[in-house]
């Protein structure tokens, strides 16, 4: 059996969120593997220091501050990243937040509209940029990063967070289904508590409630995801699409 093919040679990653956790650590791991990216956050800056790490490894960059809410602002960045690399193969959305807790009935129509502008309109605005210039090839993977928060809903402090990634994982289903035949895969993953910037808005009571419940009693790294977003862009498993997987330390939030 022959050593596992270079799958990232020469193809293109972009990635929304790049800036910081999950996403800067998938900008590393790919650039590991020789892939450019294209690191798109809105903090520019941020952007700007992940794509300095990847060229550090003698991998291709280009930073875009982007919103990923703005649409023009999304279709432009996507030409710009088709223009330096002549495509783009891989699409991550890591862009997302939770706002702020909020138990339900203290959820106001600005945390509401925000959340899903955020999680949800920003994954349709990149799919609907990236996936024409993916559809050209017959060749593309998106990965969407979900939350273990849609199988549980975020009882008491997230329900607005928890349905809009429920609403990622089957959108990503659907495009999925709907470009199975022409070399597109779509897959998102539903990660536990993770060690992010993202967790600054729990409280140290919320964040050990969430430890506690995980039976590895820890919380993921960014890398691990990161090394998940790679396998399932590697052609090692080309029947796998639609759904999303879990990476949670055996078990979820409550
Ligand atoms: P993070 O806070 O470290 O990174 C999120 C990045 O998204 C930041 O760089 C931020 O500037 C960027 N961003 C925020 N709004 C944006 C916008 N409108 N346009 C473009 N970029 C924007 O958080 P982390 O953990 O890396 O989050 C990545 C994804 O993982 C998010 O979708 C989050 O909802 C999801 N997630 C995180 C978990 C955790 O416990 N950390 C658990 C489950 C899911």
């Amino acid at each position: 059996m022959p050593k596992t093919p270079n799958y990232f040679q020469n193809r293109t990653i972009l990635i929304t969120g790049a800036a910081s956790g999950i996403g800067r650590a998938t900008a590393k791991i790919f650039a590991r593997e020789g892939a450019n990216v294209i690191a798109t956050d809105i903090n520019g800056d941020g952007a700007e220091e992940t794509a300095t790490i990847v060229r550090s490894s003698n991998a291709g960059a280009e930073a875009i501050e982007v919103d990923v809410t703005d649409r023009a602002a999304v279709e432009t960045a996507v030409s710009r990243g088709v223009e330096v690399f002549g495509g783009i193969d891989f699409l991550l959305n890591s862009a997302g937040a939770a706002g702020r807790r909020s138990s339900f009935l203290d959820i106001n129509v600005e945390l509401w509209r925000q959340t899903y502008a955020l999680n949800v309109d920003g994954i349709f605005n990149t799919m609907q940029s990236v996936l024409p210039h993916m559809l050209e090839k017959e060749y593309g993977v998106i990965v969407n990063i979900a939350s273990m928060a849609h199988r549980r809903g975020g009882p008491g402090h997230s329900t607005h967070y928890a349905s809009a990634k429920g609403a990622v994982v089957t959108l990503t289903m659907g495009v999925a289904r709907e470009f199975v035949d022409r070399g597109i895969r779509a897959l998102s993953i539903s990660p536990g508590p993770i060690d992010t910037a993202f967790q600054d808005i729990s409280s140290p009571e919320l964040k050990q409630r969430m430890t506690d419940d995980v039976p590895m009693k820890r919380m993921g790294t960014p890398q691990e995801i990161g090394e998940m977003v790679l396998f399932m862009c590697s052609n090692a498993c080309e029947f796998m699409t639609a759904d999303t997987v879990y990476i949670n330390g055996g078990g979820g939030f409550r």
